[in-house]
């Protein structure tokens, strides 16, 4: 496991492509806007240290395989952390081929002493799929009371 550079930007599209798919969500073709604006949001992440870290396995024939982003995010302080920074974990994914092996599991070991050395991270949040459930639970990560809503703002 090591953690990704600017250089895996592309990689880290691809796997988001996978992840995608995965969610039973259409990526689009291989010229979506979408993927050109993921690339250039990952390039600029990856280029400035301090608020956002992804960890990746490297597969020496096939390249990136696996990766988990975490990323910190600045509230008010609460009774629960005087820092108000918390930590959300995404783009957990590996890819068919390589799955259950460990990837997933050493990426996001990686990524969480990431946030607990290097940040002032106190609680970590994510949301799970069916597949990542146990292996999330595996690592520490409960169930809230609360369940995330969501909309979308047309304009
Ligand atoms: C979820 C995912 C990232 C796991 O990646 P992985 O590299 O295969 O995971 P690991 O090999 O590190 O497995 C870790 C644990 O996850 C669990 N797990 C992995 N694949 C699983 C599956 N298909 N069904 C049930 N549990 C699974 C197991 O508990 C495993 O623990 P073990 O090591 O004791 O067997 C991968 O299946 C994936 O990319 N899925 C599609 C994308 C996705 O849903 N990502 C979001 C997750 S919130």
């Amino acid at each position: 496991v090591r953690r990704a550079r600017r250089e895996d930007a592309l990689a880290l599209v691809r796997l988001r492509s996978t992840m995608v798919e995965a969610m039973g969500l259409a990526s689009g073709g291989p010229d979506d806007p979408w993927l050109a604006a993921a690339e250039t949001w990952f390039r600029d992440k990856l280029g400035s240290a301090g608020a956002f870290a992804a960890f990746l396995v490297d597969d020496p024939a096939f390249g990136v395989v696996s990766v988990a982003c975490g990323i910190c995010d600045s509230r008010p302080p609460g009774p629960r952390g005087l820092s108000g920074v918390r930590g959300q974990i995404f783009n957990v994914v590996t890819e068919v081929d390589h799955r259950r092996r460990g990837c997933a599991r050493a990426c996001l070991d990686a990524l969480l002493t990431w946030f607990a050395r290097d940040t002032s991270v106190e609680i970590v949040e994510l949301t799970a799929t069916g597949v990542g459930h146990g292996l999330y639970e595996s690592l520490g990560f409960r169930a809230r009371g609360h369940p995330m809503m969501r909309m979308s703002i047309s304009r």
